[in-house]
């Protein structure tokens, strides 16, 4: 039968933004591997087997067209999968805790734990399971007591192999990435499951590239990698209040800093926040871990990243209503994306979120515009929707959004909003216009000539009156 065909049995159990890409680059690289995607939600198994898949990425339905149905599979029968597969990538949600001990911070395990249990009752035979999602350092611990306490004779090994890509280039990143990283325990089993899934990745990668650590370093360095990243952010930011005060500005001082090879030039850009799934999930995560370790110091730190992190998106809405003469009752406001950041229809912790819904708080009236998050904008802003269905429009169109408007917000940093007629939005706004750039992705001093009042994050103020 074609199932002999293969060399190997690779089961993904979450076909999300991390496994859904991660699988079909495997695929698509490694021919001699059937690799299946499960999910308890069907619908998303259906969207994967159309041209309209569930998440949105740059090339992703090209590689997925080129593997599905030849060695890449889909399907919501989670117990046969798992039975029949050598390898287990699992990567299924881990939210922040929204109840109980560690509500807000703590990693909610339960859709892992879950999954750890199915694999232990549905399994005949010894199996790899690799931790996907990211989870709280020593997890793989508990796993390990959860599968291998199974009264079949059955040996599991547990291996940690955190996912660095980020979204809107994930294609891009797991074709070539920074580096790939697999911990194990050092024992002679952990090594030999080790050197399994370092044999799948280096049918593309570098050898060079792989790195290998023990479980716990594996497990912590993703935590770690995200804290890292949020907190260059949080950093420039957090130097863009003193530059609004002091006449510096920015990117200049971005420019200055980045070049010194010590410090590199990425992450560097002064916005209104960071946003997306993982930064301040995963910061949390890691303060409640420092926390519940007693190291209450270093959870501070980190809290701190995170902090500065809603200071800059309060920041920005009261500068807003302060030059627009402390009121926004009223005045239409246009918002220039609602994503988290540019390339995705993703808005989850997106800063647009706390910039609408405080603007409508105050009675401002918001048309929100973006190419590709509006049905995402409408989720997040549903509560608001019902209480005054006037009080927020979405359109994708930016021309209208900023018909009759007050003031323009830049929240994301979309390419298109760079090159659009700003003379004509202009003579469609109101007067005095302002424009709010959060992202600093706009010609200010062009943009001041047409007779705009410009505020950039980072920037001097340049205004009319
Ligand atoms: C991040 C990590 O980059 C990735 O390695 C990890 O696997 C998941 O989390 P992602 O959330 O997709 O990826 O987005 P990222 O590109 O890191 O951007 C996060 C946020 O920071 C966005 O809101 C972005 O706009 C913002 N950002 C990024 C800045 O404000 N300034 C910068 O200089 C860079
Ligand atoms: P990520 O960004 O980490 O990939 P997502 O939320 O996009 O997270 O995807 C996780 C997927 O895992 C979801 O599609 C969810 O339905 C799935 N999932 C959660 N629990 C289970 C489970 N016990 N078995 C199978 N799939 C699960």
């Amino acid at each position: 039968m074609a199932e002999k065909e293969f060399k190997k049995r690779i089961l993904c159990i979450g076909a999300g933004y991390v496994g859904g890409p991660t699988m079909a680059m495997i695929a698509q690289k490694c021919p001699q591997y059937e690799i299946t995607i499960v999910d308890i939600n069907a619908a998303r198994i259906d969207a994967w087997q159309t041209d309209d898949l569930p998440i949105y990425e740059p090339g992703l339905l090209e590689v997925v067209k080129l593997v599905r149905g030849k060695n890449l599979f889909f399907s919501t029968d989670i117990d046969s999968n798992i039975k029949k597969a050598d390898i287990i990538f699992v990567s299924v949600n881990t939210p922040t805790k929204t109840y109980g001990e560690g509500e807000g911070k703590a990693a909610d395990l339960q859709f892992w734990e879950k999954t750890a249990r199915s694999i232990m009752n549905a399994s005949e035979s010894d199996k790899i399971i690799i931790e996907k999602s990211t989870l709280p350092v020593r997890t793989a611990y508990a796993m390990e007591r959860i599968l291998n306490v199974n009264t079949k004779g059955i040996h599991f090994d547990i291996l940690s192999n955190p996912e660095f890509l980020a979204e809107g280039s994930a294609i891009k990143d797991l074709e070539n990435p920074d580096r790939v990283l697999i911990g194990s325990r050092e024992t002679a089993s952990g090594i030999k499951a080790r050197n399994e899934v370092v044999d799948i990745y280096a049918n593309w990668i570098p050898r060079n590239k792989i790195l290998t650590s023990n479980l716990w370093s594996a497990e912590l360095s993703k935590l770690v990698a995200n804290a890292f990243l949020a907190q260059r952010i949080s950093s420039i930011n957090s130097i863009s209040a003193l530059c609004e005060k002091t006449e510096a500005n920015i990117s200049e001082v971005s420019n200055a800093i980045g070049t010194d090879s010590r410090i590199g030039n990425k992450f560097l850009n002064a916005s209104v926040g960071f946003g997306g799934s993982c930064f301040k999930k995963d910061i949390l995560n890691l303060v409640y871990i420092c926390e519940s370790y007693g190291l209450h110091e270093v959870a501070r730190y980190w809290e701190s990243v995170v902090k500065i992190n809603s200071y800059q998106e309060k920041r920005f809405v009261k500068n807003m209503i302060t030059l627009m003469f402390n009121t926004v009752s009223g005045k239409n406001v246009a918002l220039f994306g609602f994503a988290f950041k540019a390339n995705t229809g993703d808005t989850r912790e997106s800063p647009a979120i706390y910039v609408a819904r405080h603007l409508i708080n105050e009675h401002a009236k918001l048309t929100i515009t973006d190419p590709k998050a509006i049905g995402n904008a409408k989720e997040e802003l549903k509560p608001y929707l019902k209480e005054d269905i006037s009080s927020v429009q979405f359109t994708e169109n930016p021309y209208e959004a900023a018909k009759d408007a007050h003031a323009i917000a830049i929240l994301t940093e979309w390419n298109e909003y760079r090159d659009l007629d700003y003379k004509k939005i202009f003579e469609l706004m109101e007067k005095p216009a302002f424009i709010f750039d959060g992202r600093d992705i706009l010609d200010h001093e062009k943009l001041f000539k047409i007779g705009f009042n410009v505020s950039a994050i980072g920037k001097p103020l340049m205004k009319h009156f």
